[in-house]
């Protein structure tokens, strides 16, 4: 998950990093309160989650709070490369001597965390690196040892940060890298870090990006996801303890128990869809989990079913712990529950059931007799089935 700024810039703060006074504005009036709780003299930020701000007209300096309201209502509502701007960051302005540029960074291609750092900072890093890479430090570090002050002597040195900041800057690298640990961030990037005119050295910019998988050590990262952002059944979901994951494009629904089992699913619902006019391809897919009762597969089947894109779903349950007979309770028990809701499903269900109890199962989908569920007994069968009748729907037909 990325952050807003003004979210990076919290945590930062909370980790004791020098930050500029600050506050989110959602309208120009609020723009106009908090420059003047500031003291008049403010920056303006658009709160986007995409870098060069500054360059498109995003980041702008106020002498006063009437000048602050102005440039909020002209950013406010801007576009900045496909993002909305729906808040303004106000921050007191530094007096700014120079920037350089710090992260922390999870490199996943090395296989170890990293720090780039560089006294040509403000600017797109990549472009400092593709051009003079000798300014651009790059410093692996341990995962194990993480950055203690020697450490961060060593990166102050090999960034070759003046004598006059060295101290700060190597302070900063500190509890930056605990900022980093404590919060499960894959990066965190202070762009620009700026020496002001009277010495001192500040965070100006806050890029974060928190592990998601880490997120069940942080309840309180919860309140930092971008709600509107995120796909509402994926949501509802994640609510239900479930792994729903959307795809693109796709208009088959894939219902399987098991990760191993779901993921060649897709691969045989693919194969299949490849070969009927215009491709049909996986449009989500959902893991009911090892040990899933009736209850999971019925909110399992409702999530996959509010997906607009489906046009028909294939249930693949190969029974372990899972015994094909609950299953086929929850298909059941969720069709009723769907209609008794008055959602009324005209989607078709190919299921496939095997392994433990699999002929109690099937006898228990059979004798429900819903004319919207289709049994098939082989996987790559069901896969073809399951393709033909999204097909078949998409075509009108
Ligand atoms: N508090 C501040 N005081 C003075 N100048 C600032 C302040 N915050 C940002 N700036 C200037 O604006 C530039 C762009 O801001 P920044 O937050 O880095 O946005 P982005 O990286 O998206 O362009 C910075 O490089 C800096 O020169
Ligand atoms: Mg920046």
């Amino acid at each position: 998950m990325d952050l807003y700024e003004f979210q990076g810039r919290a945590l930062f703060d909370k980790h004791e990093l020098p930050v500029q006074a600050g506050g989110v504005a959602r309208t120009p009036q609020q723009a106009r309160e908090i420059a003047e709780r500031l003291g008049g003299q403010v920056v303006v930020k658009a709160q986007v989650k995409v870098g060069g701000r500054g360059k498109a007209g995003g980041v702008r300096l106020a002498g006063d709070a009437d000048q602050a309201q102005a440039y909020a209502a002209d950013i406010l509502g801007m576009d900045i490369k496909g993002h909305t701007v729906e808040a303004v960051m106000l921050t007191v302005t530094a007096d700014i001597a120079e920037e350089y540029y710090f992260s922390y960074l999870l490199d996943r291609a090395e296989r170890t965390f990293r720090c780039i750092a560089s006294v040509a900072g403000g600017i797109d890093i990549e472009q400092v690196a593709a051009q003079t890479p000798d300014r651009v430090a790059s410093v692996a570090i341990d995962p194990a040892a993480g950055v203690d002050e020697a450490k961060a002597r060593e990166i102050v040195a090999a960034a070759r940060f003046p004598a006059e900041v060295a101290d700060q800057v190597t302070g900063i690298a500190v509890k930056l890298w605990r900022a980093f640990v404590a919060e499960d961030a894959t990066l965190v990037e202070v762009n620009p870090l700026a020496r002001t005119t009277d010495g001192r050295v500040l965070c100006l910019d806050a890029k974060v990006t928190l592990d998601d998988n880490a997120g069940f050590r942080h309840p309180d990262h919860a309140e930092l996801a971008d709600r509107a952002a995120v796909d509402p059944l994926e949501q509802r979901a994640k609510e239900k303890d479930l792994n729903y994951v959307k795809l693109a494009d796709g208009s088959v629904g894939i219902i399987g128990n098991g990760a191993g089992l779901v993921m060649s699913t897709l691969d045989v619902v693919a194969y299949a869809g490849e070969r009927l006019d215009g491709g049909v391809r996986p449009a989500n897919f959902l893991d009911i989990g090892g040990g899933a009762n009736a209850a999971v597969m019925a909110n399992g089947l409702e999530i996959v079913l509010s997906d607009p894109d489906v046009k028909s779903v294939f249930v693949n349950v190969f029974g372990g712990i899972t015994a094909c007979d609950e299953v086929a309770n929850g298909i059941v028990q969720a069709l009723d529950l769907l209609r008794d809701r008055g959602e009324a499903i005209a989607k078709p269900l190919v299921v496939r059931l095997d392994g433990n109890n699999a002929e109690a199962g099937r006898a228990i989908l059979d004798g429900a007799g819903n004319p919207l569920v289709e049994r098939v007994d082989t996987m790559d069968d069901a896969a073809k089935r399951a393709a033909a009748l999204a097909a078949l729907a998409g075509t009108g037909g």
